[in-house]
């Protein structure tokens, strides 16, 4: 373990600055158990989906990555399934409601609020999901990141804590979105949970546009897919990037 870094119970270490998350997961995955996690406020070379980058806000965001090392029924839709467990935690400290842009931004009032991004471990088995939430970042941190349709919590009025809310968050995130839920996903895989992932994702019912096509979104399917209808019939998108009509300006 590097210098500097605490264990705050045995599956959940906290590291004042770390390069990514992710990337220290997979280097030291051996060190984790059947469920673990590691996390910062400090990320300095955070990585995004799609091969982009995640920006780094010393001190006002959370970086954490999830460890999983048990078998999962449906691995494919972990994504979906991390979602609703930053959702749930989320709610349970925050109060709020967010919604899911397909298949894991999680929005709150239009505005991206949280990204995840889901690896294999260099042990091909080994999964990793990286969370990445803003918690504090001002309006001028979006702007010079040329992000304009991000947002922090605090921006949209919640009363966030710094001193307390990253340690809380990863260890709730670790103990009840990952460990004890896992008891039914790993079995059960997205079943026990589309319906509330349906009721939460903004995609649906709306025109969307993704790589080869558009069409309206009118479901999400058993696999995880995102279900698109056009005049030719359904297509299931189950990878890249996805607009949405009105939703992070998509037009
Ligand atoms: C996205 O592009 O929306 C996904 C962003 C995921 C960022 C998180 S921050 C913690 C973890 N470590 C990383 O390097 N990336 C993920």
């Amino acid at each position: 373990m590097e210098a500097g870094a605490a264990v705050l119970n045995e599956s959940v270490i906290y590291l004042p600055q770390v390069g990514s998350t992710n990337a220290w997961a997979k280097e030291n995955i051996a060190q984790f158990g059947p469920v673990g996690a590691v996390y910062t406020t400090d990320q300095t070379a955070g990585r995004g989906r799609l091969g982009r980058g995640w920006v780094d806000a010393p001190g006002k965001g959370l970086y954490y990555t999830a460890v999983i090392k048990t078998d999962l029924a449906q691995p494919s839709t972990l994504p979906l399934f991390a979602s609703l467990a930053v959702c749930d935690a989320l709610k349970q400290r925050y109060g709020i409601d967010c919604q899911i842009k397909w298949p894991n931004d999680l929005l709150l009032n239009g505005k991206k609020i949280v990204g995840i991004l889901c690896e294999v471990a260099p042990d091909g088995h080994s999964l990793v999901v990286g969370i990445g939430i803003n918690l504090a970042q001002p309006q001028e941190y979006f702007d010079m990141a040329g992000l304009p349709h991000g947002t922090s919590l605090l921006l949209q009025g919640v009363n966030v804590d710094l001193d307390t809310d990253p340690e809380w968050l990863a260890q709730y995130m670790t103990d009840f979105g990952f460990d004890r839920a896992l008891y039914t996903y790993e079995e059960q895989g997205l079943a026990p949970y589309r319906e509330q992932y349906k009721a939460q994702c903004v995609n649906l019912g709306r025109r969307v546009t993704y790589d080869g096509g558009a069409g309206i979104a009118k479901d999400i399917d058993e696999e995880g897919r995102l279900v698109v209808h056009d005049e030719s019939g359904d297509t299931h998108v189950f990878t890249g990037e996805v607009s949405v009509k009105g939703i992070y300006g998509a037009v």
